[in-house]
């Protein structure tokens, strides 16, 4: 399978860097810290927004990343007016009221029945999102009747294309075979055989939403280590079980130090606890096991950041962060729950070369059902063995969400892997062309089948380079190409996916609308 390759420029003295300070308190946090679009583009117009330039060398200003990945940093560009973007987003807005009155009709309707119109609040962006009906591919349809090229797909979930010929065909198989047993069942022993198999771990357990695995994951290491600590990362979302929503994005202005960040916890929270440290960061690692290790049960880490967009371990970084929770008696979980398939075949871990001690994984590993999983090393899983810590639920493992696993098992070739992600390296490769052309404060990242366009001159290496990215062109950008037919996640926080539905087509439709957004705001 091809590799990315190491794509930093070599440093070539003193470069001009530009630095916004303007975005930070723009967006409300919430859970998953959805950006209220509408609401917040008023203080964005009102603000005085001026772009300042200083001069620092581009050693210090590039890190060394993970070879497994993609990062393209210019050393050169010149800053976007905010003026520029506040003028685009108001036409933008404008358009986007215009062409979509059926949704419009729709979100009010269903805010009589659902807190915000929505399923989960995630959904939601002001003054109404795009309401959809069907999808098929790489492609969805929306009630206004648009087709719009789908680089969301489920936040990783629908990986195989929506509607996959293989997903129906072991769907219609399961309903041949009934709908529910709550009984062992060979479908059940043959979709953990291929889950264990496929992301070389020795057991594995099946739930129904990723909040449920990095729940009961946890709850493994606590039984297991007898400590009842959770680390996390500053920045880091997990789910919705208390302890992760501590500090997922705290308003830097109550988090404390950057490099000593204080758990940010919202007042409906008991978490329990809780430790927080930057991501990337190892000797504030080694600092916080030194002091508070004999109460630390486990550290939970996505290995690439694919909640603040996609920010890339350090070369190293993950390999350290192994040694010291071995050293310190810390269980070491990885939340693969967004990158799992996204990442590669085998997944992150086995991409980047760093065992953990459980993994989580949901999304891309269910060709679109609801389905997740916990699992990892025998000597934790027998927790649950010996009645240390019970793990129930009713769907768990029913034959439907099965039928996902052996269809994205049979789906997820090394083959059809390599071939995404070939398709996505084109397209990070050809932007960041575009970004050069332009000279447009930006760096493009990548990892296995993702990719996102990053409004920030510098690497984007923790919480705190991330908030201090570019808010405003990054919602210009989302708007832009969702008004002109492409669907990316709804937060900032997202990146695009490259599924297998898509080919050289949609691949030329992405490079070619973020060529027309360069121009626009270069105009
Ligand atoms: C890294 C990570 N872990 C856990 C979860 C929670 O998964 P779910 O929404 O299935 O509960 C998410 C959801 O986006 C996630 O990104």
């Amino acid at each position: 399978m091809q590799g990315y390759q190491f794509f930093m420029p070599k440093p070539r003295g003193k470069i001009t860097i530009s630095c916004k300070l303007f975005c930070l308190q723009r967006y409300l946090t919430c859970v998953n810290s959805q950006p209220k679009r509408r609401v917040l583009l008023k203080p964005f117009l009102n603000q005085k927004h001026l772009p300042y330039s200083f001069t620092m060398t581009t050693q210090s200003a590039i890190q060394s990343q993970h070879k497994a990945t993609h990062r393209y940093v210019p050393t050169t560009s010149t800053p976007i007016s905010p003026e520029k973007v506040a003028a685009l987003l108001a036409a933008e807005w404008k358009l986007f009221t215009k062409n979509t009155g059926a949704s419009e009709v729709e979100s009010k309707r269903a805010f009589n029945t659902m807190p915000l119109g929505v399923t989960s609040s995630f959904q939601h962006w002001d003054p109404y999102p795009i309401s959809i009906v069907s999808a098929k591919g790489a492609y969805m349809t929306d009630v206004d009747g648009r087709q719009l090229l789908d680089l969301s797909m489920g936040f990783g979930a629908m990986l195989a294309g929506h509607l996959n010929p293989i997903v129906v065909e072991e769907i219609q198989t399961s309903l041949n075979q009934g709908m529910l047993f709550v009984t062992p069942s060979p479908t059940s022993t043959d979709a953990a055989e291929r889950i264990c198999k496929r992301f070389g771990i020795d057991q594995v357990r099946f739930t129904n939403s990723g909040t449920e695995s990095t729940m009961y994951a946890v709850r493994v290491a606590r039984s297991a280590t007898e400590k009842m600590g959770i680390l996390k990362i500053e920045g880091g979302y997990h789910g919705s079980y208390d302890p992760f929503v501590v500090s997922a994005k705290p308003p830097v202005d109550q988090a404390g130090k950057a490099e000593k960040p204080t758990p940010y916890i919202e007042p409906n929270l008991v978490p329990g606890d809780i430790y927080v440290v930057p991501f990337n960061n190892i000797s504030a690692l080694e600092k916080m096991f030194k002091k508070n290790a004999k109460k630390i049960a486990c550290f939970i880490v996505e290995p690439v950041l694919e909640n603040l967009a996609i920010v890339l371990p350090d070369a190293g970084y993950l390999e350290r962060v192994r040694e010291l929770c071995d050293q310190y008696n810390v269980v070491l979980i990885f939340d693969e729950v967004k990158t799992g398939l996204t990442a590669g075949a085998r997944g992150a871990a086995a991409r980047l070369g760093v065992k953990p001690d459980l993994i989580t994984l949901a999304k891309s590993i269910g060709g679109g059902l609801p389905l997740a999983a916990f699992g990892g090393k025998k000597k934790y899983m027998d927790i649950v063995t010996n009645g240390k810590m019970a793990h129930f639920g009713t769907f768990n493992g029913n034959p439907l969400a099965m039928a996902g696993i052996r269809a994205m098992d049979r789906i997820c070739t090394d083959e059809a892997m390599a071939r995404a992600e070939e398709l996505n390296l084109q397209a990070l490769t050809r932007i960041d062309e575009i970004i050069r052309e332009y000279q447009l404060p930006a760096h493009t990242v990548g990892f296995g089948v993702k990719g996102c366009v990053t409004w920030s001159t510098t690497p984007v290496r923790n919480y705190r380079d991330y908030k201090a990215t570019d808010f405003g062109v990054a919602e210009a950008h989302w708007l832009f190409a969702l008004n002109r037919g492409i669907i990316t996640p709804p937060g900032l926080d997202e990146q695009w996916l490259i599924s297998l539905a898509h080919g050289q087509m949609e691949i030329d439709i992405l490079v070619e609308d973020f060529r027309e957004f360069a121009i626009a705001i270069r105009s």
